[in-house]
């Protein structure tokens, strides 16, 4: 197993299931001593906290967040740029299984042409507290039409089990691209520019009440889609993850997060403390205000 550093477990609630997870992905715990002052790391110092989701019925989430986040103002609306994405009107009426449909017959760009399957997404479709969003599908992905299905799908699933979630309960776990570039490339900005608009009306149909994206490629998308500046979004991953962006959606702001892919992680073990803190971070978004 990888040494990582330690990361701070005090006011954590997890049962032996959710230890043990954790411990699989690498990330170890300590509790503080009743006397120790308490340094967390991680994320940024506090500003004032967003207001809070729209009340659900839905649980909260079981595990608190070890730090107080920083918080995006709600940015002021861009102005489209020829790759900017945009809900088309061809699909703004489209109801889940009309989307669904349209995703899976477009030919909109080449990827459709190296295909074999497009990966809409999977998971809880009826408002999922949880939105995942990754880059595109790879190999295994495009086979089985189903994201994050390989390694780092394994992964996810680890992380979103130590979480209290299940692939397909309280989550929808899709991709900025559904269909795989080929050799596992970056996605060109064309490409992006036809597909973002359906992830927007994925975004709009399922109305997550916390959107995670993993990966620079995957946050770099969403914060586009939420308005936030391009000298901003272009910063490392590392910059970016510590913070709460706001998605503007009918129903009110989105709060997103963003993470480490699993992919990296795989790579880079000793950051999976990090990725940790960023997934408390979120969770605490969705914790009830009182
Ligand atoms: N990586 C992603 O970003 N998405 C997948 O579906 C698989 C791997």
């Amino acid at each position: 197993m990888s040494e990582t550093p330690p990361v701070l477990a005090q006011g954590l609630q997890l049962d032996e299931r959710q230890r043990a997870m954790l411990t699989e992905m690498g990330v170890r715990l300590w509790w503080p001593e009743p006397e120790a002052s308490v340094v967390v790391a991680p994320v940024p110092a506090p500003v004032p906290a967003i207001a809070p989701p729209t009340p659900r019925p839905s649980a909260a989430a079981p595990v608190a967040a070890p730090t107080s986040p920083v918080v995006r103002p709600p940015q002021a609306p861009v102005a489209p740029k020829p790759t900017a994405p945009l809900v088309p009107s061809s699909l703004s009426h489209l109801d889940w299984p009309a989307l669904q449909d349209s995703m899976r017959a477009c030919t909109a760009c080449p990827l459709s042409q190296g295909r074999c399957n497009v990966v809409p997404g999977v998971g809880d479709h009826q408002r999922p507290d949880w939105l995942v969003v990754g880059e595109a599908p790879g190999e295994q992905e495009d086979r089985q039409g189903e994201p994050f299905v390989g390694a780092a799908g394994q992964l996810l699933d680890k992380m979103l089990f130590a979480m209290g979630l299940a692939r397909g309960e309280r989550v929808y776990i899709t991709n900025v691209i559904k269909c795989r570039p080929p050799h596992n490339r970056n996605p060109e900005p064309a490409e992006v520019a036809q597909c973002s608009p359906f992830l927007q009306r994925q975004i709009e149909l399922l109305q997550p009440r916390i959107v995670l994206a993993v990966g620079r490629f995957a946050a770099q998308s969403v914060l586009a889609l939420a308005g936030v500046d391009e000298a901003t979004r272009s910063q490392p991953l590392g910059k970016l993850r510590g913070q709460v962006f706001r998605l503007p959606t009918a129903q009110g702001p989105v709060p997103v997060v963003v993470s480490y892919h699993p992919a990296y992680l795989l790579r880079s073990p000793a950051e999976k403390g990090k990725a940790w803190a960023d997934l408390c971070l979120a969770m605490a978004q969705l914790k009830p205000s009182t």
